[in-house]
């Protein structure tokens, strides 16, 4: 039986997009039995369109209060019957309450080398900004559990590499982006085959 993995995006879902591919290719086990945006015009909801996959948007739009978004995204990942849920670019801090209804099925994945450049403020651009800014040698992309704080979960996989002298954010984000695309394959199957 395949596994049923829900994803969650916030914008141009590259990650949402590896993963479909690997479902449908059979590198995973699963497949992808739905799409949450909390932003109505991600590129992503196209994505999950063009493999037809449903998807949902739960933003501050339509559910402009926190604690009835929450309500509203765990009834729709509960209709889902997800064995995992990724976070894949999904930008929004989740509650307590949402982690606790799915507790060790989510994970998330981080343009950083955690603990280096995560928690709160920072995410996608911001992180590879800092990281030039401070002249890191290495950066990299990590997947995590997560757990009711930001980006503290137990990790499954990280991968670096090196930053080059002639380094950008934008060529940085690419070339992270690379390696967030292998490690999230990587832990899903981790995941789905319990060896974490
Ligand atoms: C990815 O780089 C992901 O690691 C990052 O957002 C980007 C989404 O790209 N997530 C975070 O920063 C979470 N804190 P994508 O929409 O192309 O997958």
């Amino acid at each position: 039986m395949l596994k049923r993995i829900a994803v969650l995006i916030s914008g141009g879902g590259t990650n949402l997009q590896a993963v479909i591919d690997a479902c449908e290719s059979k590198r995973v086990p699963g497949q992808v039995v739905g799409v949450i945006s909390n932003k109505a015009d991600a590129y992503g909801l196209k994505r999950a369109d063009n493999h037809l996959i449903s998807s949902h948007v739960i933003s501050r739009s339509n559910y402009p209060d926190k604690k009835e978004r929450t309500k509203a995204l765990i009834k729709s990942l509960e209709s889902m019957k997800p064995d995992l849920i990724v976070l894949a670019g999904f930008l929004e801090i989740l509650q307590p309450e949402f982690i606790r209804a799915f507790s060790d099925k989510i994970i998330n994945i981080h343009p950083s080398l955690i603990p280096k450049y995560a928690g709160k403020g920072y995410y996608g651009m911001k992180v590879h900004e800092a990281v030039i800014k401070a002249g890191e040698a290495f950066s990299g992309a990590t997947v995590h559990f997560v757990d009711e704080h930001v980006d503290t979960g137990q990790i499954i996989i990280q991968e670096s590499l090196r930053v080059a002298s002639d380094e950008t954010p934008e060529s940085l984000q690419k070339r992270v982006l690379n390696i967030e695309h292998k490690i999230l394959i990587e832990s899903i199957n981790k995941c789905l085959r319990s060896e974490v």
